[in-house]
């Protein structure tokens, strides 16, 4: 049996931001994790922003992205907080495509300040509930990630726990990627 196939989608498009890193150090996480074979999404590789949401043919210049979230069996989408919101560049990825998204399951990977992007998680649920996507209620949250998730020295991750809790939250992810990749099977989701 073929891995299952996980695109782990960067939603900060900032310059100078924490994102790329902290989604970077998930994405081997999720490497070591035999489950799945990664595939890492980078937004700010995009056009997404300025193009909006699309109806009818999809431009040329997306074409690529749409393959690859097609492509996959389950999704984290990364996401900061900003004033208790996700981006706008993470919402325009979404909704720029529509079955590539249906009947898969996903998570998030939350930072921020106190929240650790909870907010933003929780505004991200009924998205993607819309999009036909299963949302997971494990998701992965770094409080004050760009202030204390590495050492500022050593470079190391802070929290002792994070690698099991990457760990517990895939587990789970799998489980549904799974359970819906056999289902997808089964009955083409229409
Ligand atoms: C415009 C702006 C608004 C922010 N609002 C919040 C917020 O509401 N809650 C929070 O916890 N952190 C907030 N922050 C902190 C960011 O979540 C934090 O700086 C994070 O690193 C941003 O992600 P990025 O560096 O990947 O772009 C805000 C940061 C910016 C730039």
């Amino acid at each position: 049996m073929s891995n299952l196939r996980l695109a782990i989608v960067i939603g900060s498009t900032r310059e100078g931001r924490f994102g790329d890193k902290i989604t970077h150090w998930f994405a081997d996480q999720a490497r070591s994790h035999s489950g799945f074979d990664i595939d890492v999404i980078d937004l700010a590789d995009l056009p997404l922003v300025a193009e909006g949401p699309q109806r009818g043919p999809l431009p040329a210049e997306f074409k690529e992205y749409a393959e690859r979230i097609g492509a996959a069996d389950a999704f984290v989408f990364s996401t900061p907080e900003y004033n208790h919101g996700y981006p706008a560049s993470l919402k325009s990825a979404l909704d720029l495509l529509g079955q590539q998204w249906w009947g898969k399951p996903c998570t998030f990977l939350g930072y921020g300040g106190i929240s650790g992007g909870i907010r933003a998680i929780e505004q991200l649920r009924p998205v993607v509930g819309e999009l036909h996507m299963a949302d997971i209620r494990e998701a992965f949250i770094a409080p004050f990630g760009p202030w204390g998730f590495f050492d500022k020295e050593t470079g190391e991750v802070t929290d002792p726990d994070a690698e099991a809790t990457v760990a517990a939250v895939l587990n789970r992810l799998q489980w549904w990627a799974l359970a819906l990749s056999d289902a997808r099977k089964a009955r083409p989701f229409a």
